[in-house]
């Protein structure tokens, strides 16, 4: 396999990293900055034999090198500075993960594309226009983020191991993404049965609040750890045709009464890409939810034009 993650900033950097040490393929770091994603790469290699990993990591500058990619990881643009909402960085972002959309088209024409810069829907919404890729190819990283952070809350609450913690937020990377609490479970047991409403209700809030969190404290910069992990699991789902369901924004066609537009939706993730979108039964509250925060994605489209 061919993995290609343009952008080798902390995020994209770190993606390369973790891709490389599972073995997942060989992979291609790009970056405009000259030099810096030659020099990620290099320090990656010298670490194989420590780290003790046999996948190759080439740096380049030049978006030639995309050619013959399975999957390409975009992480380009900029990232959320304190204060600074996910739509702020709408405008710039969508000059930069344009043209790298465009170079994805032109290079990697048979890749599977996951988006992770941010705004995220709205972004992974560009690159499904402007690389023409049937749509089950093109996706965005954000659910299995958000559902790391709301298991991450709940295992911490209840002094649990996070490996027997389920979890799932639907909707748009933003503010008003939707943790389904009905859907989060403790080994199978549901979280409403194990934790207080009022407590769930602030694990809510802080999942929705959980980049803006760690902005504040960096201060410069925002998460990488996780937003690379999340990415890097969706890659293996597809490169290993793992099938998982996870929760990624995909291209609805009516699903959950949303139509025409990328929004967080659970689907079926493997070799070619999203399988299947897996329609849950939702109550009307959470229904509403979810289609207000569509709407809202919907809206930051109409502002690019595209
Ligand atoms: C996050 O949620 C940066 O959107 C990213 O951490």
């Amino acid at each position: 396999m061919k993995i290609t993650v343009v952008g080798a900033g902390f995020v994209g950097a770190t993606t390369a990293q973790r891709l490389a040490e599972k073995e997942l393929g060989d992979i291609v770091l790009h970056d405009i900055v000259e030099g810096m994603p030659q020099g990620k790469a290099l320090d990656m290699m010298e670490s194989a034999c420590l780290e003790d990993f046999d996948s190759t990591v080439q740096g380049t500058n030049d978006p030639a090198d995309y050619s013959g990619s399975d999957v390409v990881v975009i992480t380009s643009g900029l990232a959320r500075q304190p204060g600074m909402s996910r739509d702020d960085l709408l405008l710039k972002n969508a000059e930069i993960v344009g043209g790298v959309a465009e170079n994805v088209r032109k290079y990697a024409p048979d890749a599977i594309v996951i988006v992770v810069s941010n705004p995220l829907d709205v972004m992974t919404y560009l690159v499904g226009a402007k690389t023409g890729f049937p749509k089950h190819r093109v996706m965005g990283m954000a659910g299995v983020l958000d559902s790391a952070r709301f298991r991450c809350f709940i295992a911490m609450e209840l002094g649990v191991s996070h490996r027997d913690v389920e979890a799932m937020v639907l909707g748009g990377h933003g503010d008003d993404m939707v943790p389904l609490a009905r859907y989060s479970t403790v080994s199978g047991i549901g979280i409403e049965a194990l934790l207080p409403k009022e407590k769930i209700d602030a694990m809510i809030v802080r999942t929705r609040n959980g980049g803006a969190e760690i902005v504040k404290l960096l201060q410069k910069g925002s998460a990488y750890y996780a937003p690379s992990a999340a990415a890097v699991q969706m890659v293996q789902s597809i490169v290993r045709d793992e099938k998982r369901i996870l929760p990624v924004a995909a291209y609805c066609t009516g699903q959950y009464g949303i139509k025409g537009q990328f929004v967080g939706v659970p689907v079926q993730l493997g070799r070619k890409g999203v399988e299947k979108i897996i329609e849950l039964s939702l109550t009307e509250n959470e229904l509403k939810q979810l289609q207000a925060s569509a709407s809202h994605v919907a809206a930051s489209v109409e502002k690019l034009g595209v």
